[in-house]
């Protein structure tokens, strides 16, 4: 079985533009998309039309489809699917993230078990702004010198939520570097939005060094710049991709579902 694959131009990202996710997938197909996801990071199916368990299925493909930790109105047909989106109804947030910039990062780092998967399923796009942008944490580590690939080795992170009741208890402290368990490739995994400090050097140091590392690692060779379309379905692996959202105008009605599937371990060297 072959899917047509297209890369995009940067280093992460392709489209798959002939599988319709409506109808189950048989195993052959699921491992070719498994096998798609673990080569380009960042796979778009442009155009489904899906419906909430469609959505949960093509998930549970991958892992196990987790309800995400924030609690939301529950005007959701299934609880895996979490509503991202500015729209008010009565007053009332339907979903979460707002219209705001996101500044990048790895969902759910903040967990000592952190996300694997995301899958996010476009239902109303603004006409401008609210792109997504990915960058490929693999190409970033890579691209780095080997003087600071050795001084990276041991070091670790603690990630934090902006909204302290999301947070567990002891804060997570994840590897600068991690080592994907599936392509065995090692990826930075620290972004700006979630990564508090280094641990175990000065405040000074901590800062230095995270503010050298996201100017290096989000340089446009590594970003993958998506302009969503109604019906378009991106699947992203936090486990090697950092993702920042444009602002766009309040009034403009974004809805995206979105799905989530969290590690049975931390992401460990
Ligand atoms: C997210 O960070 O999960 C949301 C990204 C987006 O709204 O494009």
């Amino acid at each position: 079985m072959t899917l047509h694959i297209e890369p995009s131009d940067t280093t992460i990202g392709a489209r798959i533009l002939d599988l319709p996710l409506h109808r189950p997938l048989d195993e052959v197909e699921q491992a070719a998309v498994e096998k798609a996801i673990y080569d380009h990071s960042v796979i778009v199916f442009p155009d489904q039309q899906i419906s909430q368990a469609d959505l949960v299925r093509f998930t549970n493909y991958f892992g196990i489809a987790v309800p995400h930790v924030r609690k939301q109105l529950d005007n959701r047909e299934l609880e895996e699917i979490f509503i991202v989106s500015n729209v008010k109804e009565n007053g009332e947030p339907i979903g979460a993230l707002g219209n705001a910039e996101l500044t990048f990062h790895s969902d759910l780092s903040y967990l000592h078990e952190p996300g694997t998967l995301s899958i996010l399923y476009a239902i109303e796009i603004p006409a401008e702004g609210g792109d997504t942008h990915w960058c490929d944490c693999y190409a970033a580590y890579d691209g780095l010198s080997d003087e600071m690939k050795h001084r990276l080795v041991k070091l670790r992170a603690v990630h934090r939520h902006y909204v302290e009741g999301q947070n567990p208890e002891t804060p997570a402290s994840h590897p600068v570097v991690c080592t994907h368990p599936a392509t065995g490739r090692k990826a930075l995994y620290v972004g700006p939005h979630l990564t508090k400090y280094i641990e175990g050097v000065s405040d000074a140091e901590s800062e230095d060094l995270l503010s050298r590392l996201y100017e290096h690692a989000l340089r446009p060779e590594y970003v993958y710049r998506h302009r969503w379309g109604v019906g378009d379905l991106v699947v992203f692996d936090n486990r090697c991709t950092m993702h920042r959202r444009d602002p766009f105008p309040d009034e403009q009605r974004r809805v995206m579902w979105r799905t989530q599937i969290f590690n049975d371990v931390s992401p460990v060297p």
